[in-house]
């Protein structure tokens, strides 16, 4: 044990050995370079797959598809519509990450469409007179918003990789706001779990409490604000939504209500394009999300700590361990290091090391736990399932990996009056509070402290994953057990599972702090529960978890095949 107290001297002793010497203070560039990586697959599927998790979604995106668009005009159109039938996860008044790959150069980018706070942030808004976290601001109201950055993510994405005009992308998305659809029974929870705080806002009660109560299943529910707010932003693109009607009638509700935006902030909000993180894993290319997600550099470094044993070898509750252990390593330097790569220093080129793998794996021991609180920092909380993510593979081989957020469920429960949309409370990402948990346990430093214009940290982490004979598209929502399920999703597509397999296999998750592994129910069989006890880990039962949206592409058959997570529901994965 003792050892371990000393990880980091082993560590740093062990980076000093190698032909590279990285030490724990390396600064390298802030921000990755812009240089795409570029990936061309010399074959095309013939047929798309989209998976997605609402029915009205996925077929959105096959008509687009239809109609001439490709994957990223069908990311448009899947967005969008679950943006209207799906606003407690995801939409227009919150943020998207996404990696793209486009089958004709192989140019494989990161769109970064995150959320940043204003320019007037004011770190005293989410603090008690007597110093304690204000987690009411955090987490509703106008304060709790970022300045979205979905609208402009979609702009983007027709703008430099869609065929179709924007407007036609967002066609079904606000054809369904202006007629109505029947809310599905999640929606209808969400409104009622949140019910106390919409009931604070006008706007929302008007929106989502019609006849002063949550919309009943069966009748049809028309949202025409929001359609007027589409239609905008397809006719004007990016000035239909930061400028003009849609800005003037957000900032004056956002102010209304005791919000601080200003024309300014929505005018000047920027969608960024950075280089995916890329790593080979046994032989597979996982191409997955850099910061402002620390979900990349977190799955790399598990890879990369788990490429030094030859798990396929191991029995499960020896495998699962070293997994374990992986985590609770990565979710450290999380909490230390990272934040939105235009603000801050990240040592990523010793993050993404393998020497710094190589140390890590040193401080782990084969059979016995190591207690977090020997690690050098850092609690907890449960998660609720909001967030979505959905995965398309067109024809041609264009792939889309896209997760959305207006990170708690129903964002911040505040509709901007006269717009239909509904504003995150992406705040809470940030650390407002210098290492005091987030609605998600997490803990940050400095590196993740808000600033004007900056983005808020995030845990999300679209990926793709190329292997010789296969290729799968990956995602998740769950805060921060995104990046784990993100993994075990990489794992068990590299073990041969299918889309379904992939989605559906049982999950389990460890984030440093709180020291527990969390654990769906079924996950392991009794025999590894207690040999994972006898190692010193705290096994907890946990529901629920992100539901996973997947495509696989066979490249040697050229087969694709889509699936919906069955913890929400099965059949939204559809091939055509
Ligand atoms: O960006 C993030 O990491 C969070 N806002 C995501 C929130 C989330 O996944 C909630 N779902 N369970």
């Amino acid at each position: 044990m003792k050892c371990l107290l000393n990880w980091r001297v082993t560590l740093l002793g062990l980076l000093l050995s190698g032909s590279v010497a990285y030490a724990a203070d390396s600064r390298p560039p802030a921000s990755p370079a812009a240089a795409p990586a570029a990936h061309v697959i010399d074959r095309r599927p013939g047929h798309a797959g989209i998976a997605s998790a609402n029915f009205h979604a996925t077929q959105a995106g096959l008509d687009v598809l239809a109609k001439g668009g490709n994957a990223f005009d069908a990311a448009i159109a899947v967005a969008a519509t679950l943006s209207v039938v799906e606003p407690e996860s995801s939409g227009i008044g919150g943020g998207f990450m996404a990696v793209l790959h486009r089958a004709g150069d192989g140019r494989e980018v990161f769109i970064d469409a995150r959320e940043t706070a204003v320019a007037a942030v004011n770190l005293r808004d989410y603090l008690n007179p007597d110093g304690s976290p204000n987690r009411d601001n955090a987490l509703n109201g106008p304060l709790s918003a970022g300045i979205p950055g979905q609208p402009a993510g979609l702009a983007w994405l027709a703008a430099h990789y869609g065929k179709l005009p924007l407007k036609e992308s967002l066609a079904p998305a606000i054809r369904i706001a202006r007629d109505g659809f029947e809310p599905d029974r999640r929606l209808i929870g969400a409104i009622t779990d949140r019910e106390k705080d919409i009931r604070r806002w006008p706007a929302s009660v008007a929106k989502y409490l019609p006849n002063g109560q949550p919309p009943l299943a069966g009748q049809l529910w028309r949202d025409p604000d929001q359609a007027r707010t589409l239609e905008l932003l397809g006719e004007h693109g990016f000035d239909g939504f930061y400028r003009g009607e849609t800005a003037s009638r957000l900032v004056a509700a956002v102010r209304a209500a005791g919000g601080n935006w200003t024309a300014k902030d929505l005018e000047s909000y920027q969608v960024k394009e950075r280089t995916p993180i890329t790593l080979d894993y046994r032989g597979y290319r996982v191409v997955t999300a850099p910061p402002a997600s620390s979900g990349g550099v977190a799955v790399a470094e598990i890879l990369n700590i788990l490429s030094g044993y030859d798990l396929a070898k191991l029995d499960e509750a020896h495998r699962t361990h070293l997994i374990i252990e992986a985590m609770r390593r990565a979710f450290r330097d999380h909490n230390d290091y990272l934040g939105d790569p235009d603000f801050v220093q990240m040592p990523l080129d010793m993050l993404l090391s393998p020497y710094y793998a190589a140390g890590l794996r040193q401080t782990i021991l084969a059979d016995k736990a190591t207690p977090s609180s020997m690690l050098p920092v850092s609690a907890g909380a449960e998660p609720g399932m909001h967030t979505t993510h959905f995965s398309v593979i067109d024809a041609d081989g264009n792939i889309a990996s896209v997760t959305l957020t207006v990170n708690y469920t129903m964002g911040s429960t505040f509709v901007a009056a006269g717009t239909g949309v509904l504003l995150n409370d992406e705040m809470d990402d940030f650390a407002l509070v210098p290492n005091k948990p987030n609605v998600y346990g997490l803990l940050g430093s400095a590196a993740n402290a808000p600033a004007p214009g900056k983005r808020m940290l995030s845990s999300m982490t679209p990926s793709i994953v190329f292997g010789k004979d296969r290729v799968g598209v990956i995602g998740s929502p769950g805060g921060s057990t995104i990046i784990t399920q993100v993994l075990e999703g990489i794992l068990a597509f590299i073990d041969g599972k299918d889309a379904a397999g992939i989605a559906g296999q049982k999950r389990f998750h460890h984030q440093y702090m709180p020291d527990r592994v969390d654990v769906e129910p079924g996950a392991f069989d009794a025999a590894t529960a207690d040999a994972l006890t006898r190692m010193g880990h705290t096994l907890k039962e946990r529901n629920p978890w992100g539901y996973m949206n997947v495509v696989t592409w066979d490249l040697k058959t050229n087969k694709l095949d889509a699936a919906s997570d069955p913890r929400r529901e099965s059949g939204l994965g559809k091939v055509q």
